[in-house]
Protein backbone atom coordinates (compact mmCIF):
# COMPACT_ATOMS: atom_id res chain seq x y z
CA UNK A 1 0.00 0.00 0.00
CA UNK A 2 0.92 3.21 -1.02
CA UNK A 3 2.71 5.16 2.59
CA UNK A 4 0.39 8.80 1.86
CA UNK A 5 -3.01 6.30 1.89
CA UNK A 6 -1.53 4.08 4.59
CA UNK A 7 -0.97 6.77 6.68
CA UNK A 8 -4.30 8.91 6.18
CA UNK A 9 -6.20 5.20 6.87
CA UNK A 10 -4.32 5.13 10.70
CA UNK A 11 -4.96 8.85 11.19
CA UNK A 12 -8.38 8.33 10.14
CA UNK A 13 -9.14 4.99 12.39
CA UNK A 14 -7.31 7.19 15.07
CA UNK A 15 -9.94 10.16 14.85
CA UNK A 16 -12.91 7.67 14.15
CA UNK A 17 -11.77 5.80 17.29
CA UNK A 18 -11.50 9.09 19.69
CA UNK A 19 -14.83 10.09 18.06
CA UNK A 20 -16.16 6.66 19.59
CA UNK A 21 -15.35 7.03 22.67
CA UNK A 22 -16.26 11.22 23.17
CA UNK A 23 -19.93 10.34 21.57
CA UNK A 24 -19.88 7.75 24.70
CA UNK A 25 -18.56 10.23 27.15
CA UNK A 26 -21.30 12.87 25.91
CA UNK A 27 -24.33 10.62 25.58
CA UNK A 28 -23.65 10.18 30.01
CA UNK A 29 -24.11 13.49 30.04
CA UNK A 30 -26.96 13.89 27.79
CA UNK A 31 -28.34 11.40 30.17
CA UNK A 32 -27.18 13.39 33.33
CA UNK A 33 -28.99 16.15 31.91
CA UNK A 34 -32.64 14.44 31.35
CA UNK A 35 -32.29 13.99 27.51
CA UNK A 36 -32.53 10.21 27.16
CA UNK A 37 -33.02 10.74 23.30
CA UNK A 38 -30.36 12.63 22.99
CA UNK A 39 -27.93 10.18 24.81
CA UNK A 40 -29.55 7.71 22.62
CA UNK A 41 -28.48 9.48 19.13
CA UNK A 42 -24.76 9.64 20.65
CA UNK A 43 -24.92 5.96 21.32
CA UNK A 44 -26.30 5.17 18.13
CA UNK A 45 -23.76 7.61 16.26
CA UNK A 46 -20.62 6.30 18.80
CA UNK A 47 -21.86 2.53 17.75
CA UNK A 48 -21.54 4.12 13.66
CA UNK A 49 -17.83 5.35 14.32
CA UNK A 50 -16.69 1.80 15.81
CA UNK A 51 -17.66 0.59 11.88
CA UNK A 52 -15.55 3.21 10.12
CA UNK A 53 -12.50 2.40 12.57
CA UNK A 54 -12.70 -1.26 12.41
CA UNK A 55 -12.96 -0.66 8.34
CA UNK A 56 -10.34 1.89 8.43
CA UNK A 57 -8.42 -0.79 10.27
CA UNK A 58 -9.17 -3.74 8.19
CA UNK A 59 -7.91 -1.98 4.86
CA UNK A 60 -4.35 -1.76 6.93
CA UNK A 61 -4.56 -5.39 6.70
CA UNK A 62 -1.44 -6.77 7.82
CA UNK A 63 0.81 -3.73 7.31
CA UNK A 64 1.83 -3.96 10.99
CA UNK A 65 4.15 -2.34 13.43
CA UNK A 66 3.63 0.83 15.67
CA UNK A 67 2.94 4.54 14.43
CA UNK A 68 2.21 7.82 15.64
CA UNK A 69 -1.51 8.85 14.70
CA UNK A 70 -2.67 12.87 14.07
CA UNK A 71 -6.22 13.58 14.19
CA UNK A 72 -8.16 16.37 14.66
CA UNK A 73 -10.36 15.54 17.80
CA UNK A 74 -13.06 17.86 19.87
CA UNK A 75 -12.46 18.33 23.42
CA UNK A 76 -14.25 19.43 26.33
CA UNK A 77 -17.39 18.48 28.75
CA UNK A 78 -19.68 21.00 28.01
CA UNK A 79 -23.35 21.18 28.15
CA UNK A 80 -25.31 18.58 25.91
CA UNK A 81 -25.84 21.75 23.04
CA UNK A 82 -22.65 22.79 23.21
CA UNK A 83 -21.58 19.05 22.75
CA UNK A 84 -24.15 19.02 19.95
CA UNK A 85 -21.89 21.57 18.21
CA UNK A 86 -19.14 19.75 19.30
CA UNK A 87 -20.40 16.97 17.61
CA UNK A 88 -21.17 19.08 14.20
CA UNK A 89 -17.91 20.85 14.14
CA UNK A 90 -16.13 17.54 14.29
CA UNK A 91 -18.16 15.58 11.60
CA UNK A 92 -18.09 18.91 9.30
CA UNK A 93 -14.45 18.57 9.25
CA UNK A 94 -14.21 15.29 8.27
CA UNK A 95 -16.89 15.87 5.38
CA UNK A 96 -15.35 18.93 4.33
CA UNK A 97 -11.87 18.77 4.52
CA UNK A 98 -10.50 15.09 5.83
CA UNK A 99 -12.44 12.62 3.48
CA UNK A 100 -12.74 14.77 0.54
CA UNK A 101 -8.83 14.87 0.29
CA UNK A 102 -8.18 11.35 1.70
CA UNK A 103 -10.61 9.78 -0.74
CA UNK A 104 -8.90 11.86 -3.62
CA UNK A 105 -5.78 10.49 -2.49
CA UNK A 106 -6.09 6.98 -2.36
CA UNK A 107 -8.32 7.69 -6.09
CA UNK A 108 -4.92 8.82 -7.08
CA UNK A 109 -3.07 6.09 -5.60
CA UNK A 110 -5.69 3.67 -7.30
CA UNK A 111 -6.04 2.20 -3.60
CA UNK A 112 -9.62 0.78 -4.03
CA UNK A 113 -9.72 -0.48 -0.57
CA UNK A 114 -9.28 2.28 1.35
CA UNK A 115 -11.06 4.42 -1.38
CA UNK A 116 -14.17 2.39 -0.34
CA UNK A 117 -13.30 2.72 3.30
CA UNK A 118 -13.02 6.35 3.02
CA UNK A 119 -16.34 6.68 1.01
CA UNK A 120 -18.60 5.05 3.43
CA UNK A 121 -17.24 7.19 6.40
CA UNK A 122 -17.87 10.09 4.27
CA UNK A 123 -21.73 9.12 3.40
CA UNK A 124 -22.08 8.32 7.05
CA UNK A 125 -20.30 11.36 9.00
CA UNK A 126 -22.97 13.53 6.44
CA UNK A 127 -26.06 11.77 8.37
CA UNK A 128 -24.06 12.12 11.56
CA UNK A 129 -23.81 15.65 11.35
CA UNK A 130 -27.27 16.19 9.96
CA UNK A 131 -28.80 14.20 13.49
CA UNK A 132 -26.73 16.22 15.56
CA UNK A 133 -27.97 19.45 13.81
CA UNK A 134 -31.91 18.49 13.92
CA UNK A 135 -31.41 17.60 17.86
CA UNK A 136 -29.43 20.41 18.61
CA UNK A 137 -32.01 22.85 17.19
CA UNK A 138 -34.87 20.96 19.20
CA UNK A 139 -33.13 21.73 21.86
CA UNK A 140 -32.08 25.09 21.56
CA UNK A 141 -35.40 26.25 21.03
CA UNK A 142 -37.12 24.15 23.60
CA UNK A 143 -35.32 23.59 26.10
CA UNK A 144 -36.39 19.75 25.85
CA UNK A 145 -35.26 16.60 24.61
CA UNK A 146 -35.18 16.34 21.37
CA UNK A 147 -38.15 14.18 19.80
CA UNK A 148 -36.03 11.26 17.91
CA UNK A 149 -37.94 8.21 16.58
CA UNK A 150 -35.64 4.80 16.14
CA UNK A 151 -32.28 5.31 15.01
CA UNK A 152 -30.67 2.59 12.60
CA UNK A 153 -26.90 2.09 12.15
CA UNK A 154 -25.54 0.22 9.21
CA UNK A 155 -23.13 -2.66 10.81
CA UNK A 156 -21.34 -2.54 7.53
CA UNK A 157 -20.75 0.83 6.45
CA UNK A 158 -21.91 2.92 9.14
CA UNK A 159 -24.62 5.02 7.07
CA UNK A 160 -27.30 6.20 10.10
CA UNK A 161 -30.75 7.15 9.81
CA UNK A 162 -33.75 8.07 12.15
CA UNK A 163 -36.87 6.30 10.90
CA UNK A 164 -37.78 2.43 9.94
CA UNK A 165 -34.80 -0.07 9.02
CA UNK A 166 -34.85 0.45 4.90
CA UNK A 167 -34.27 -3.32 3.18
CA UNK A 168 -31.48 -2.11 1.54
CA UNK A 169 -28.69 0.27 2.95
CA UNK A 170 -28.52 3.33 0.08
CA UNK A 171 -24.86 3.32 0.37
CA UNK A 172 -23.52 -0.52 0.89
CA UNK A 173 -26.43 -2.04 -0.09
CA UNK A 174 -26.18 -4.29 3.01
CA UNK A 175 -29.45 -6.06 3.52
CA UNK A 176 -31.63 -4.88 6.50
CA UNK A 177 -30.08 -7.88 8.93
CA UNK A 178 -27.10 -5.46 8.98
CA UNK A 179 -28.67 -2.93 10.74
CA UNK A 180 -28.76 -2.06 14.62
CA UNK A 181 -31.89 -0.43 16.11
CA UNK A 182 -31.31 2.33 18.87
CA UNK A 183 -34.76 2.42 20.18
FE1 LIG B 1 -19.56 10.53 12.50
FE1 LIG C 1 -24.42 0.54 4.74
Amino acid sequence: MHAITAGNLRNAHGGESMAHMRYKIWADVAQREGFPNIARLFRAISSAEIVHATGHFRELGSQLGDSLCASMAVFGLGTTSQNLQGGINGETYEITEMYPTFLETARFQRENGAQQSFQYALSGEKTHAALFQKAKTALDSTKRDAPLGPIQVCGVCGWTYEGDIPDECPICKARREKFTTFA
